[in-house]
């Protein structure tokens, strides 16, 4: 279970019945966009372009409870994406001998062989399922605070989109094929992906993410900071090894004269930054500017290419070539798990913070 206000559990294993989620907290009457739900389904989907698993799902989703007449009722909602195209064959000896890169081995020796490793079990990728539908559910309710999520591709192996991107071809980014906003760098991307696969091995890459109209005032400082609290989500991704908000590491090396997002008043007269190095956030709270982060996923566990594992039941090394329908570049479908991440862990500190709205509201009225 994570989050405060907006709480999410999630559920299933990557051959058992189904994945999905719980969340609890989700307020009434919320417009549920089931083609929302949908989109972002089949943006994670595998078996939907060649660059991906070809494991066959039409990852078709029921919901359970929470919803009432097309809308949130304010009970639990409980999602699910039931399992389809399993084929468990490849699986039969990983619990024996570990995939090195994948948690084979770490769930076997935590759940004393009682873990269901069939394609990762509940560690599996798959379970994203789960985290999408709970993002979607999230974006539905910041759709009504006014606040928007988008994620996209930025990196694949060596190939690097180096230009910034406006929010709104993050966006547009949704509806193209490797969900990269340049048409270029995602046709390198491509090439990339391919040439890994071919090669019988796997590349990384960098996800971006961007959310508009977030107040300032989200997150509580130090130890429920903002970074933190998004960070936790993100980094629950599988295959997910390092988050940066801002210019992150690039912030290393330069002086506080270049770092610092200095104030300005715009044309409007509102407060508004001359740069957004920060990622829009300071001292853990939101500060009014576009939240912007990006995530390093690590190359594909899984891949042909022979590997040294041990069989753990006779202690003996052995060579591992890993079969079954496995992602070349995870980073593509991760995509849709990252702006669920965000967009979780604004709905759940939006809704924590509109409490203090309120309160805010009867202080002025005079009740305070
Ligand atoms: C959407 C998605 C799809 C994935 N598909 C695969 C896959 O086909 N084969 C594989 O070995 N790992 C895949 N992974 C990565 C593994 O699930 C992950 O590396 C493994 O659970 C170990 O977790 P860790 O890398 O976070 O340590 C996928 C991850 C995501 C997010």
């Amino acid at each position: 279970m994570i989050g405060r206000a907006f709480r999410l559990s999630l559920f299933g294993e990557s051959h058992g019945r189904c994945v999905g989620a719980l969340v609890e907290g989700c307020p009434p009457g919320v417009p549920f966009d089931e083609g929302l739900v949908r989109a972002d389904l089949d943006r994670r989907r595998p078996g939907s372009a060649p660059l991906v698993s070809q494991r066959s799902e039409p990852d078709e989703f029921e919901v359970l409870s929470g919803v009432y007449r097309g809308r949130t009722t304010g009970g639990p909602v409980v999602m699910v994406v039931w399992n389809v195209d399993v084929d468990s064959t490849p699986y039969d000896s990983v619990d024996r001998v570990p995939r090195p890169g994948h948690a084979d081995y770490t769930a076997r020796v935590k759940y004393m062989g009682f873990g269901d490793p069939r394609g990762g079990g509940h560690l599996s990728g798959r379970m994203t399922a789960g985290l999408v539908m709970a993002g979607s559910l999230a974006k539905m309710v910041l759709g009504v605070l006014g606040v928007s999520v988008a994620a996209h591709l930025v990196q694949v192996g060596g190939v690097r989109l180096d230009r910034e991107v406006e929010p709104g071809e993050i966006v547009r980014a949704a509806s193209s094929g490797l969900w990269c906003a340049d048409p270029s760098a995602a046709r390198l991307m491509e090439e990339e992906i391919l040439r890994a696969r071919s090669e019988g091995d796997s590349v990384g890459g960098i996800v971006e993410a961007v959310a508009t109209g977030v107040p300032v005032g989200l997150g509580e400082p130090l130890l429920e900071g903002l970074e933190g609290e998004i960070a936790r989500l993100i980094l629950a991704i599988p295959a997910a090894k390092g988050v940066e908000f801002g210019a992150g590491f690039r912030l290393a090396p330069v002086r506080g004269s270049e770092a610092n997002d200095q104030f300005a008043v715009s044309p409007d007269g509102t407060l508004t930054r001359l740069s957004n190095n920060a990622g829009g956030v300071e001292g853990g709270i939101s500060n009014g500017m576009p939240l912007r982060l990006r995530v390093a996923f690590k190359p594909t566990p899984s891949i042909p290419t022979p590997q040294r594992s041990v069989d753990l039941e006779e202690m003996r090394e052995v060579e591992l070539r890993v079969t079954g329908r496995h992602d070349p570049c995870v980073a593509v479908r991760a995509v849709p798990a990252v702006e669920a991440a965000l967009a979780v862990a604004l709905a759940d500190h939006a809704l924590r913070w509109l409490s203090w709205v309120e309160w805010g509201r009867s202080l002025s009225s005079g009740g305070g």
